[in-house]
């Protein structure tokens, strides 16, 4: 083929994506599936600034791990509230900063004063001083700003106390002034708070709103609401998502981060077109979670090396039935039958069922497998088993660890 030909095959080649932009990390989704108790409970915090403004100047701290949707709950609440305020004829901006890009004071009220589109040249003020001013813009034009101070946790420690005290407690100085200003702080955790002055931070922790990691049945609901609107029908189904969420689910022993499950998604979705593929199957995914996880994949292979020759038969059982099925899960009993066979191929004597199921037990506390117990069907409940890393290279590896296992057992 030549090069022209080669680009504009793949240029050509039909995607499993209809919109991939709903998959960036800058798309804001118009609904918040699980997240709407901490929309209600912002809501019902910051009611005054629609219902009496100017009254009282009012903060939340929102706090949560990595990918629970602090950040887009926050976009979602300036949002909806701006436009209600609007309605009302109230004049509020929504003013979103990240403070690991403003990092200082000094940036944080340039990104205030930035958004209010003030051209003062600001060359050679105080962050002071240019609070004043923009107070003033303000004062004069009427209005309020909702200021969400994402990061918080550091700017905290590389502003330090006293710029924090500079900005929340402005009014404190000035309990006349009409309150313009208000606050959503967002971090990780509350740790960082504890070097600042006590009143500040009882100032600041005083609406705690927590955003707890989400289970995988929430995780299943986030990427449904995106497959939905980034894929073509029919090219991701309900498994695909649902072996993502299990994956991810904080009741599955994942961290349930949103963000790295919508990532997989994305990565997974990729993979598919890079390979010409018409749907998104299920080595897609494994794929996909190796990319972004490859600590995961590094120490599942550190792992590896300290099996012993039955418990890489049992690996290697449920590698060929995962690669002969189309679900993501394997059924105990089949990894059974199919390490029988390998034994028998290997010409070794199997090992007892306990002892198998032992066995799995051991790859799932090493973090090799993952394990649950299937819902209550026809015949009791089942151990299900599935593996979050791309089955191909995977086998290649065990197969090379036991045929040294058989080696070293031979010459024993
Ligand atoms: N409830 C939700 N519904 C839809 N998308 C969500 C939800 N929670 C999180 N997300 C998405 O997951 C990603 C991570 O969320 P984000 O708000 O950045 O998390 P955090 O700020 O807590 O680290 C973003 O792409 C966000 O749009
Ligand atoms: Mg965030």
């Amino acid at each position: 083929m030549s090069i022209n030909n080669i680009v504009e095959s793949v240029i050509n080649r039909v995607s499993v994506f209809k919109n991939r932009s709903v998959l960036d990390r800058s798309y804001i989704p118009d609904n918040l599936p699980h997240r709407e108790n901490q929309l209600a409970m912002l809501a019902e915090l910051f009611k005054p600034i629609i219902t009496s403004p100017g009254t009282v100047s009012i903060t939340a701290l929102l706090i949560g791990d990595v990918g629970v949707g602090k950040t887009v709950t926050s976009y979602v609440f300036g949002r909806e509230l701006t436009k209600i305020a609007e309605r009302k004829g109230i004049k509020l901006k929504y003013v979103h900063v990240n403070c690991h890009s403003a990092r200082t004071l000094y940036g944080v009220v340039q990104s205030i004063a930035a958004s209010f589109s003030l051209t003062i040249p600001f060359r050679g003020l105080s962050p002071r001083e240019m609070m004043l001013i923009i107070l003033n813009h303000m004062k004069k034009n009427d209005m309020y700003a909702l200021i969400a101070l994402d990061e918080f946790g550091y700017f905290v420690r590389v502003a330090g106390n006293d710029a924090i005290y500079f900005l929340v407690r402005l009014y404190d100085e000035y309990p006349e002034a009409e309150k313009r200003l208000h606050y959503i702080f967002i971090t990780r955790n509350l740790d960082v708070l504890g070097i600042l002055d006590p009143a500040t931070e009882s100032y600041i922790t005083k609406h705690i709103i927590k955003f707890e990691p989400y289970k995988a049945s929430e995780l299943f609901d986030i990427l449904k609401q995106r497959r939905d609107l980034a894929f073509y029908e029919n090219t991701v189904d309900d498994g695909i998502l649902k072996f993502i969420a299990d994956v991810e689910g904080y009741d599955r022993g994942g961290k349930g981060n949103a963000r790295a499950a919508i990532e997989i998604l994305l990565r997974a979705g990729i993979a598919a077109d890079y390979e010409g593929s018409q749907k998104v199957f299920l080595e897609h995914v494994r794929k996909a979670i190796g990319e972004i996880n490859e600590e995961l994949l590094v120490e599942i292979s550190d792992n590896l090396q300290f099996l012993q020759l039955h418990e890489l038969i049992v690996l290697k059982a449920i590698v060929r039935r995962l690669k002969k099925s189309s679900e993501a899960y394997v059924k105990m009993g089949d990894v059974e039958e199919e390490y029988r066979y390998l034994c028998q191929l290997y010409n070794i004597k199997p090992r007892k069922h306990t002892q198998v199921y032992e066995y799995v037990r051991t790859l799932k506390n090493m973090g090799i497998i993952n394990s649950r117990t299937s819902s209550k069907g026809l015949r009791g409940r089942t151990t299900l088993i599935s593996l979050p890393i791309p089955l191909e290279p995977f086998e290649k590896r065990i197969d090379e660890l036991i045929d040294k296992r058989v080696l070293e057992e031979a010459s024993t």
